[in-house]
């Protein structure tokens, strides 16, 4: 009988690609996918290092195994991902129930290691590798909105950053293969694609192409494939975003005017001790370039409270920012020192009182500036995807504006998967409710 399988994933969209694809491998060799870690033979914990908290919570998860599943302990748990690569073989001691660690290099092997760990027992530590693309699989199940990694890694640096030391170099996929994957993920159900990349302005840049004239290539291809409603571009770089780029996207009817635009800090002289290559009047200018461009457009960003020396002057400026920015969702961190990033060999300055009061200030300020650019959207009617039952509410259906807001209605049948027009009647700070016409 097929050993099942269960796999829990941390951290960013990435990750999450990585884990679907491992699924397929897992399944390819034999293995049975298992919704539940109860029952599980095999455990694979896909872990996110980019703060200590993400670190930490993946850690304890594993420590608590051992003594809480009812079934029993699965016979092999492997620890996959960033932090593998980061800690390494140190992990093996650090958590005698684990019999795997496997950094981001070596996931399409994870089969094949679980295999031999279940025929010898023998324990492995893996990381290190090229990290390379594995060979081509079949996701097990095709989702609505699917995910697309086109580049692998990332080249930046920036100073407070684990990403680059866990993930290695950028590396770019081919067009015809990420083609070949839209069209299968296509025939099996998908309409909407979400092109990732830690900086998806990389793409092919490590060839000698400007950054965006790859992906200029890629939604020209998928332009083609008829089903392919619907593009999203996750995450670009704000000193990598040129005139000449949101003028062309402005070609794609399937491009998602959706700008997952982190800006981390809104004082220069933070931005610049964060090496992200831009000032605030830069990034502020690309922004009113995309409005002007792609009215209503929505944004997405990160930002970083409590970077080495902030002072509060600087921190109020990132609150200007966000209020002059007007992002419909903000992810707000409190910074955390990554071992072996350069900011880590800095005075970790700002306590951590103080970096809390700044994430509270952050988050309400975001909040009301989320719910007065909602409450703007309410009386317009807007096209959605419908992706079906809501979990909170399994009485209402939910989907995503082109834009990325999250829109809640009352179900109707025959909407599941199609495009569906929404008249807008209330909002709240994360989501727009209303009523399908
Ligand atoms: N590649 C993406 C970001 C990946 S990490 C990009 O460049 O846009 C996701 C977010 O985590 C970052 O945008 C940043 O806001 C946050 N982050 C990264 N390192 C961090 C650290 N050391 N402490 C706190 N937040 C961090
Ligand atoms: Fe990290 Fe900067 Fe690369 Fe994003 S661009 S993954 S923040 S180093
Ligand atoms: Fe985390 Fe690794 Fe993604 S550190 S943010 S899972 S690339």
């Amino acid at each position: 009988m097929a050993e099942k399988v269960h796999i829990i994933t941390y951290g960013c969209q990435m990750n999450k690609a990585d884990s679907a694809d491992l699924a397929g491998w897992m399944e390819k060799h034999g293995f049975e996918l298992h919704a539940s870690v109860d029952g599980a033979d095999i455990l694979l914990v896909n872990t996110c290092s980019v703060r200590q908290g993400a670190e930490d919570r993946a850690i304890q998860m594993v420590r608590s195994i051992n003594h809480n599943i009812k079934g029993g302990c699965p016979r092999v748990i492997g620890l996959c991902g960033c932090v593998a690569e980061r800690k390494g073989p140190a992990l093996l001691k650090e958590l005698p129930g684990i019999s795997l660690v496997i950094g981001p290099g070596h996931f399409y092997r994870i089969p094949e290691l679980v295999r031999d760990v279940l025929d010898t027992g023998r324990r492995k530590c893996l990381v290190g590798g090229e990290g390379r693309f594995g060979p081509k699989t079949t996701r097990p199940r095709v989702q609505l909105c699917e995910m697309v990694k086109v580049v692998e890694g990332c080249t930046n640096y920036c100073s407070y950053c684990i990403v680059p030391y866990v993930r290695g170099p950028e590396r770019s996929r081919s067009i015809k293969s990420i083609l070949d994957e839209v069209k299968e993920l296509v025939s099996r159900g998908a309409r909407e694609v979400s092109l990732l990349g830690q900086n998806i302005m990389a793409f092919q840049v490590e060839q000698g192409r400007r950054p965006g004239e790859g992906i200029v290539d890629i939604l020209d291809g998928l332009s083609d494939i008829p089903d392919c409603w619907r593009v999203r571009l996750v995450t670009a770089h704000p000193r990598d975003i040129h005139p000449w780029f949101i003028r062309a996207l402005s070609n794609y009817p399937i491009f998602c005017p959706q700008f997952q635009m982190p800006f981390q800090s809104g004082s220069n002289w933070v931005l610049d001790r964060m090496g992200r290559g831009y000032t605030r009047e830069d990034y502020l200018e690309k922004l009113s370039l995309i409005r002007d461009t792609f009215p209503g457009a929505g944004l997405y960003v990160d930002v970083i409270v409590g970077f080495p020396r902030e002072t509060e002057k600087d921190f109020l400026e990132t609150l200007s920012m966000l209020e002059e920015s007007r992002p419909d969702r903000a992810f707000i961190f409190k910074y955390s020192p990554r071992p072996g990033s350069k900011a880590a060999h800095w005075e970790d300055t700002v306590p951590p009182e103080e970096k809390q009061r700044r994430f509270l200030e952050a988050e309400r300020c975001h909040g009301s500036i989320a719910l007065s650019s909602h409450q703007s959207l309410v009386g317009k009617t807007r096209q959605i995807l419908c992706e079906g039952r809501s979990w909170k509410d399994p009485s209402r259906f939910t989907g995503r504006t082109r834009e990325g807001q999250i829109v809640v209605y009352p179900e109707r049948s025959g909407d599941e998967k199609c495009l569906v027009s929404v008249r807008l009647e209330s909002a709240s700070r994360v989501c727009l409710y209303g009523c399908a016409i």
